[in-house]
């Protein structure tokens, strides 16, 4: 699989979200960062907003919801088309069922790990998601340092995937630029979120090019 990278609408002018969108042309995920200032310290947006940009782009959906009741307002995005709906591990109440309602919605499952969650004591649950979403910030705001220190995590996970035990797409999220996709893609990750390194180049959607091939060029070898 080619690495996939979603830039994140959280770096973008949320007057122009159309337009933003239509910035990244060529991107394989549109992430858009959900908070409701109680599981984060910040607020974004939310449902309708999601509704108008599934209208205004093409490109999949890829939502992450850091919200304290996913287990009530999640499913409502993968109704409304998202492609991939991540909840978070620390907030979800039941999340095998979970998964199960976003899929039966038509979306993909995702679950996604604050850096202070480790990953042992999720391998199960995580049998029934699509994707894997490992915060390499702290969730809560663009523009922060990369967490190296979570590539272990990352390793970790993909090695569960190639050795059978799961089938999830690892996702990261947190500080990804051209100076770090490097360590993030020889650890094993498949999909990269970028906000500000994408949406504060000249070119965004030369940007998003220039991350995949990055990814591609530290891919590891097995896998
Ligand atoms: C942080 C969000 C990220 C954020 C990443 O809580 O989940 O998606 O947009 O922004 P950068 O790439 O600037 O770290
Ligand atoms: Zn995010």
């Amino acid at each position: 699989m080619a690495p996939l990278i979603a830039p994140s609408i959280l770096s973008a002018d949320f007057a122009h979200l159309a337009d933003e969108a239509a910035a990244v042309a060529g991107a394989d995920w549109l992430h858009v960062d959900v908070m409701d200032n109680h599981f984060v310290p910040n607020l974004t947006l939310g449902l309708p907003v999601v509704k108008s940009l599934l209208k205004a782009t093409d490109i999949p959906i890829d939502c992450h919801l850091m919200i304290t009741d996913p287990d009530r307002w999640a499913v409502a995005y993968a109704e409304a088309g998202a492609y991939n709906v991540t909840v978070h591990a620390e907030a979800v109440a039941d999340p095998v069922a979970m998964a199960a309602n976003l899929r039966a919605a038509g979306a993909r499952a995702g679950l996604s790990l604050k850096p202070g969650t480790p990953l042992d004591g999720w391998v199960d649950v995580l049998k029934h998601y699509d994707t894997l979403l490992v915060m390499t910030v702290e969730p809560g705001f663009g523009g922060q340092a990369f967490m190296a220190d979570m590539m272990g995590k990352v390793r970790q996970a993909r090695t569960l995937v190639d050795t059978g035990h799961l089938t999830v797409i690892v996702q990261v999220d947190g500080g990804i630029s051209a100076d770090t996709i490097d360590q993030a893609a020889e650890a094993g990750a498949d999909c990269f979120v970028a906000g500000s390194a994408v949406y504060s180049a000249q070119n965004p959607a030369a940007a998003v090019a220039e991350l995949r091939a990055a990814a591609a060029r530290h891919r590891p070898p097995a896998g």
